[in-house]
């Protein structure tokens, strides 16, 4: 078994969901949302598909636009059992720094929600490596489980955060050609700390860059990973379905 633990297949970029889905009828799919607007298709997704979980949560692009309804209508759904955690969430800093306070106060808000609820938050941080590492620091709970998605910082910050036994979440970029870093971060640390994503429809790995991904292409992460690591393709998945299952709760899943 494998398991794609975050991806957004929304009817927005995909006309033939249900033939993606049934791609992956022996896995489980994470469906991750960043836009309050997306909670509804989520829930609809949860509810129909019985290998198919939910994450939900505001993406910092929202920062400056959300409002006090998207708050209360993603706390009204935490407490759906398919919901496992709350993301994306979190920092990013690549098209500029105006409204910083803005979004670190929105992710402190999730993170106060996933503390409460106790549900895994799930990061989305880009160009913005040491805020995001001490607002978790800071306000995170101890027992509050987190994952990295699409890890993209250096070896040193993968260790600072898996010591703290927060995954990271390894996708399509681990395929690309020219990457190095995080090959290197496979390399060195130990297969318990990464869970798959694929992050779809973005990030298709190789060989099929170029063309919308899905979640059944996450094979093709592990069968790299496999090759970095020098292990077999079965185990990684065995191990990075443990880890996902004991990231995101997904107790009845026996394997
Ligand atoms: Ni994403």
């Amino acid at each position: 078994m494998m398991i794609d633990t975050h991806c957004h297949i929304l009817k927005e970029d995909y006309d033939n969901i249900e033939e993606v889905i049934k791609k992956m009828k022996e896995n489980i799919i994470i469906v991750s949302s960043a836009s309050p607007k997306d909670i509804d298709e989520i829930i609809d997704l949860i509810e129909k598909y019985d290998n198919i979980y939910g994450t939900i949560g505001i993406h910092p692009e929202f920062a400056n636009t959300y409002t006090k309804t998207d708050l209360t209508k993603l706390e009204s759904n935490l407490n759906h059992p398919k919901i496992v955690g709350i993301g994306e969430i979190g920092l990013d800093y690549h098209y500029g720094n105006d409204n910083k306070e803005a979004q670190k106060e929105l992710f402190i808000k999730q993170i106060d929600l996933a503390n409460k609820y106790h549900k895994t938050i799930v990061i989305h941080s880009r160009d913005a490596k040491e805020d995001t590492y001490n607002i978790i620091k800071t306000y995170k709970n101890n027992d509050t489980k987190c994952n990295m998605h699409c890890y993209g910082y250096d070896l040193e910050m993968a260790k600072k955060l898996t010591n703290q036994n927060i995954t990271l979440g390894i996708g399509g970029i681990l395929t690309f050609k020219n990457e190095k870093k995080l090959k290197k971060i496979v390399q060195e640390l130990d297969l318990k700390n990464f869970v798959l994503e694929t992050d779809s429809p973005y990030l298709t790995p190789e060989p099929f860059r170029g063309h919308i991904n899905e979640p059944y292409n996450i094979k093709y992460v592990a069968e790299k990973i496999a090759e970095i690591k020098n292990i077999k393709y079965e185990e990684v998945l065995k191990q990075t379905t443990k880890n996902a299952i004991k990231q995101f709760d997904l107790k009845y899943l026996d394997i």
